[in-house]
This record gives C-alpha cells, sequence and structure tokens, in this order.
C-alpha cells in the first residue's frame, strides 16, 4: 500500500501567528500517527517562517513512525539536519518571497552542489529524495547525483484538476507526465514518492500510477482537520460557558 507521511508544516504556521505553544506541532504529529500516518514531514525553511530548530528535535525524540525533513541545498540547513539525524531528508528548492514550494529543484545544472549535500547526509545514514517536476532529464540527474529517491511536484497537476471541467482535461495531460517520469525512476531504481497539492478530491488518480511509494500531503488534510473539529470546539466552550455561568 501506498504510504502516507502527513506534512503539519501549517500547524506551525497557526501556532507562530500567536507564538504561545499552542496548537503543538508534537501533539499533531502523535494524532497523526495514532490515526493511521506512516510519517511526519516538516519543512525547516529558511526563514523559519513555521517549523522551528526545536520541533525538528523534538519530533526527531517522539515520533515512533518516521520523521522526513524537507530543506534547502545549503550549509546552515544541511548542519541540523546532519545534527538531528532524520530517518530522510527531501531536498526542495526555496525562495523567501514564495508561499509555498513553487517548483521542483533543478537537479541538472546543480549537480556538483547536489552531490555533496546527498553524500554527506548519506554518510550519516539519512535516506535522500529530491522534489522535482515531472521532467525525464530532471529524474536521470537524481540518479546521477546519487539519490536514494524521488518526490515528484503534484501541483501543477492539483491546479488543473482543481481548474478543469467538463470541457477541459489538462490534468490529464499533466498525469500522463508524472506517469511517465514515474516510469524512468522506477527504471532507475528510485524510490518513488508524489507531492504538493494533492487532497480528497484528486489523490485517487496519482494512486492508480504505478510503483508509488508514499505521498506527502499537508494543506488539505489540515484545511479539513478544521471543519471536522470546529463544531465540537464551539460546543464544548458553549458548555463550558453554561456550566461556570452565574445562572
Ligand atoms: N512535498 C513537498 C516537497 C512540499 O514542499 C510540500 C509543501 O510543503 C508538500 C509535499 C505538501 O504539500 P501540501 O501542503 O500542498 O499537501
Amino acid at each position: 500500500m501506498i504510504k502516507l507521511g502527513v506534512n503539519i508544516d501549517h500547524i506551525a504556521t497557526l501556532r507562530q501567528a500567536r507564538r504561545e505553544g499552542v496548537p503543538s506541532v508534537v501533539e499533531a504529529a502523535l494524532v497523526c500517527e495514532k490515526a493511521g500516518a506512516d510519517g511526519i514531514t516538516v519543512h525547516l525553511r529558511e526563514d523559519r517562517r513555521h517549523i522551528q530548530d526545536y520541533d525538528v528535535y523534538s519530533l526527531r525524540e517522539i515520533l515512533k513512525t518516521k520523521l522526513n525533513l524537507e530543506m534547502a541545498a545549503t550549509e546552515e540547513v544541511l548542519g541540523v539536519a546532519l545534527d538531528v539525524k532524520p530517518d530522510s531528508v527531501c531536498i526542495v528548492p526555496e525562495k523567501r518571497e514564495e508561499l509555498t514550494t513553487e517548483g521542483g529543484l533543478d537537479v541538472k545544472n546543480n549537480k556538483e552542489n547536489l552531490s555533496s549535500i546527498i553524500s554527506k547526509l548519506k554518510k550519516a545514514g539519512i535516506m535522500v529524495s529530491i522534489f522535482i517536476d515531472a521532467d525525464l532529464e530532471q529524474v536521470s540527474a537524481c540518479s546521477e547525483v546519487g539519490a536514494d529517491a524521488i518526490e515528484l511536484h503534484t501541483g501543477k497537476y492539483s491546479l488543473l484538476f482543481k481548474e478543469s471541467d467538463s470541457s477541459s482535461k489538462e490534468w490529464k495531460g499533466e498525469l500522463k507526465r508524472i506517469a511517465e517520469a514515474s516510469k524512468e525512476a522506477l527504471k532507475r531504481k528510485l524510490i518513488l514518492n508524489a507531492g504538493h497539492g494533492l487532497d480528497y478530491e484528486n489523490v485517487g488518480q496519482i494512486c492508480k500510477i504505478h510503483g508509488m511509494n508514499e505521498f506527502n500531503i499537508g494543506f488539505s488534510i489540515i484545511s479539513k482537520a478544521i471543519f471536522d473539529g470546529l463544531q465540537k470546539a464551539v460546543f464544548d466552550m458553549r458548555n463550558l460557558i453554561e456550566q461556570n455561568s452565574n445562572l
């Protein structure tokens, strides 16, 4: 069965809005594990906009499943990764001004830097994946730089899926590109993962692609969690106020 890594960056986004410790990233991770997540994914961004260094260290200690750390190919965050030793690292491109990871990494034109970073991570016993667009040349570059796995960027497919109507089925073209890149990855003995923008409507098609090992999904799960929990949260507060009010 395809594994599910839950990305909990947005729990930290909410916590950082107040910086008062809640909602707890560790508690969220434990709930995800209890619900059947096969692993927890966090992105330690250069600007530390959501996940903080201490989150990564705490998760390393308490997780019973796997910790997957998303990171840019920089010396600073590499230092954290080598110290924390997550089960796996996914190297991603990072731009300060972006709202989320917009595209895949250009492995083809960064082979030297990536080979060096990957060999340090692998020496520390960390499995290395690279986040790329569904492009055959990028897949082969990943195998040349020594990656164990690739994560195919499904963001474009997800957006096209959302925009599609009966006259436009552009997402099918992107799905085909993802399937072709997947085939190439398997041919090159790379572990095949996918993620970004996957949700309750669009994940089914990606599940059908042969050889998928794991999906990393965050935003749609955290968004659904709000509405699955909002009614109870209001109800509980309403009751508490009622019980403590002077009638
Ligand atoms: N995989 C990678 C490499 C990512 O950068 C992200 C976003 O942080 C995800 C998966 C999860 O994407 P989403 O939050 O849209 O599910």
